[in-house]
């Protein structure tokens, strides 16, 4: 097997995500912990954007600049390499999450076993079924009164569309909780409440033998033995293929807080999560294993200091070898580039690496050359696809309230724009620009990093907008007629697509019922 291969083979590049609160963090802590990538518990905490700075951006920005080295964690574990891909917690970055969902191979999803799923949960696993990607599910603080464990079962099948099958299975819960039976390894895991102590695990392949008695007394044994023929019964084996194509998840249940369960799903993670796979680009499909480079910005982080409009550009690696100080080719501005201080993300840390393989996220840092979506090679003309922008769902007018600054304003707006902050939209029957966002955030982060980076002074002006959608037809005159119809809400992107402005649910509709022929789509990409 040829070097690239081997190392391709061992790369797990995955992200984990739920809503805030589920317990994302505390779980890539301890992720962290066993790959020795940290020392100390709370070390990966300063990534955490607290709930209480809802309305504190600033601190907000101050602790995404801070999340840079965060980013990314890469540690080594039993032979493989794994990158975990940091998501910001707080939903008004959720485009930010979106985007970082393009650049993994699989995720692992947070849910706090008490709630169950959450509205973040939905949108995310909406961008996953998507993509296609392959989710396995950590049902989280069963150390806390929870809710039945098939009930979870049932709400995870129906409000994430996916089946799942569990790997693992509680016994009992709260502050009676006993452990857990590990499916997978057929193991019985025994919970001490405690974050130091290690998960007493006893090798256990028949959960038949009377030996069970006498780990979890009479009636849990009896329930557990119950509960597993049930399991067994109502869901069929895992399917690898099924779980590598995001049809069937993976279920196991632990306490992060608590470091239960955790080395269970790592261990299985690795195991059964893909390795880099196939990416579509609009020429044709990229494999990991090829030897020409290739990769694409997914992601820009924008440098706090007002003084250097530097960034880092972040750059998943498709195929091939990426190597410092060689010269690639920036597709979009047809143009040779060479990097010589590349960065990649190792226990935490952030350094200049001479090589990175497919799978591995390298930062570039960048002073303006790249927008989201661009693509890199060693040479070829590619361009990848799957980096959807998602239609906002908050949208505000943008003035000028410095007349002197005009071309600066203009200039960060673009700027701004191509790092993916907002959507800007030109509504075409009064020229004026719309800004759309996921977050009434993004609207004071655009204000302060126009002032403060650009030197340009913005105003907002409210504007009443359900939804912006993307339109298409084959059917050029009625696509001409509504044109001519909505006039007044008609507005182009920045790729100058056609976009509709509903004020409503209800015009929408009728706009769907009323024009048979034209495509309303909700992501960009169609
Ligand atoms: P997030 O990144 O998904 O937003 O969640 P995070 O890990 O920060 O966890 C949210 C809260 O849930 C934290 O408590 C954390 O300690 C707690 N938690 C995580 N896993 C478990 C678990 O297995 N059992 C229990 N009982 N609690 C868990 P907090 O009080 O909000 O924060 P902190 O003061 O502990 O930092």
């Amino acid at each position: 097997m040829s070097e690239l291969i081997k190392e391709i083979n061992k790369r797990r590049t995955f992200a984990i995500i739920s809503h805030p609160d589920a317990g994302k963090t505390t779980l890539t802590e301890k992720l962290l912990l066993f790959g020795g990538a940290i020392h100390v518990a709370g070390a990966v905490k300063s990534n955490k954007i607290k709930k209480t700075a809802t309305s504190d951006w600033m601190e907000i920005e101050k602790q995404r600049g801070i999340s840079v080295a965060t980013s990314v964690m890469g540690f080594e574990y039993d032979g493989y390499k794994i990158n975990i891909l940091d998501t910001p917690g707080h939903q008004d970055f959720a485009e930010d999450t979106y985007r970082t969902l393009t650049a993994v191979d699989s995720v692992i999803i947070v849910v706090d076993s008490a709630k169950g799923v959450e509205t973040q949960t939905r949108k995310l696993m909406e961008v996953c079924r998507m993509r296609h990607t392959p989710v396995m599910i950590f049902i989280n603080k069963m150390d806390r009164d929870g809710r039945d464990p098939f009930e979870l079962l049932d709400e995870l099948e129906e409000e994430l569309q996916i089946k799942v099958r569990p790997l693992s299975w509680p016994i009992d819960s709260g502050q009676r909780f006993k452990g857990v039976y590990n499916i997978y390894q057929e193991k019985l895991d025994l919970y001490t409440p405690s974050k130091q102590t290690v998960t007493q695990s006893i090798e256990f392949k028949d959960i038949n033998s009377s030996d069970l008695e006498k780990h979890i007394g009479e009636t849990l044994a009896s329930k557990l033995r119950d509960d597993i023929e049930l399991i067994d019964g109502v869901y069929s084996e895992l399917d690898l293929n099924q779980y590598l194509k995001g049809q069937v998840a993976p279920v196991f249940f632990g306490s992060a807080l608590n470091n239960f369960g955790v080395k269970e799903l790592l261990d299985c993670f690795v195991k059964i999560a893909p390795s880099p796979r196939p990416i579509e680009a609009i020429e044709r499909e990229v494999k990991p294993e090829e030897n020409a480079f290739t990769g694409f910005i997914f992601k820009i982080h924008a440098n706090m200091d007002p003084n250097h409009r530097s960034c880092i550009a972040f750059v998943k690696i498709c195929s091939g070898k990426f190597e410092r100080n060689i010269n690639y080719k920036h597709v979009r501005l047809n143009r040779q580039l060479k990097f010589s201080s590349p960065t990649a993300f190792m226990a935490q840390k952030k350094e200049t690496v001479d090589e990175a393989y497919a799978g591995d996220i390298v930062g570039l840092p960048d002073t303006g050359n790249f927008k989201i979506g661009d693509t890199l090679t060693s040479g070829e003309d590619l361009h990848f696809k799957g980096l959807p922008s998602f239609s906002p769902e908050m949208f505000k007018y943008i003035e000028n309230a410095d007349p002197m600054k005009s071309k600066q304003l203009q200039k960060g707006i673009d700027q701004l724009m191509d790092e993916g902050v907002a959507q800007l939209f030109t509504n075409q029957f009064n020229g004026r620009k719309i800004i759309g966002t996921v977050g009434q955030l993004q609207f004071e982060v655009i204000q302060y990093r126009l002032l403060h980076e650009y030197g340009a002074q913005c105003r907002w002006e409210a504007i009443n907008l359900y939804k912006a959608c993307w339109i298409e037809s084959d059917n050029k005159d009625q696509l001409n007629d509504f044109k001519k119809r909505k006039a007044q809400y008609m507005a182009v992107d920045k790729e100058g697509r056609d976009v509709f402005l509903a004020d409503s649910n209800y015009v929408l509709m009728m706009a769907q019922q009323d024009f048979k022929d034209i495509r309303f789509h909700f992501t960009s990409e169609f």
